[in-house]
């Protein structure tokens, strides 16, 4: 399978990009291919509203910028795996973002996969997030919930949690 890693946090060597490149090592043994898009450093600017993608854009967006990389990415997924630090009880802006400029495009329906990989610095901090996965990717797009991983505080970085995201990587199957 070909599976869209969207990983929202900006830091390369932090404690969300830990849990994904365990993941992507546990997936990619499976014999998946994995692209990951650290999002959260990319320049990736809100929805503006103007709905050019609904009319003349023809389901392109007006705004040119990272996001085209994501576009082209969600065209080629069969699963997507979102990543993501938490701030402030919900995704990264960046993420949000990410996701909310799929307005123009819509979400292929070719995609009917899908997984969460939080960090955080507490425990019980998720509600937020994992209900608008839900309603985003289960309820409105019909996929099948894969598996939602998080970890907190101490827990980061840590060789158990490496090791449970690649173990989830390799369950996955092809
Ligand atoms: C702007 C901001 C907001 C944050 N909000 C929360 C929060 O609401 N709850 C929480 O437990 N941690 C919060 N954190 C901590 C991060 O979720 C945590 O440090 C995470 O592991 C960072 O991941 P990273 O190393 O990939 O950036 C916040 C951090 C930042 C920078």
């Amino acid at each position: 399978m070909n599976i869209l890693l969207l990983n929202g946090s900006p830091n390369p060597d932090g404690n969300t990009v830990f849990l994904a490149d365990a993941f992507r090592k546990g997936a990619e043994e499976a014999g998946n291919k994995v692209l990951e898009l650290q999002a959260g450093a990319m320049d990736i600017h809100g929805c503006q509203g103007c709905n050019y993608c609904k009319g003349e854009g023809a389901g392109t967006c007006i705004r040119k910028d990272d996001q085209e990389r994501v576009y082209q990415a969600m065209k080629e997924a069969d699963v997507i795996v979102l990543a993501s630090p938490v701030y402030y009880f919900m995704l990264s802006a960046q993420l949000e973002a990410a996701i909310q400029r799929l307005h123009a495009t819509g979400i292929p329906g070719r995609i009917k996969k899908s997984a969460l990989i939080l960090s955080s610095g507490s425990d019980d901090v998720y509600d937020a997030i994992i209900m608008q996965y839900h309603m985003i990717f289960r309820d409105y797009c019909s996929m099948q919930d894969m598996g939602i991983y998080t970890a907190h505080g101490a827990q980061n970085k840590t060789k158990s949690k490496a090791s449970e995201l690649e173990a989830f990587g390799r369950s996955i199957g092809k």
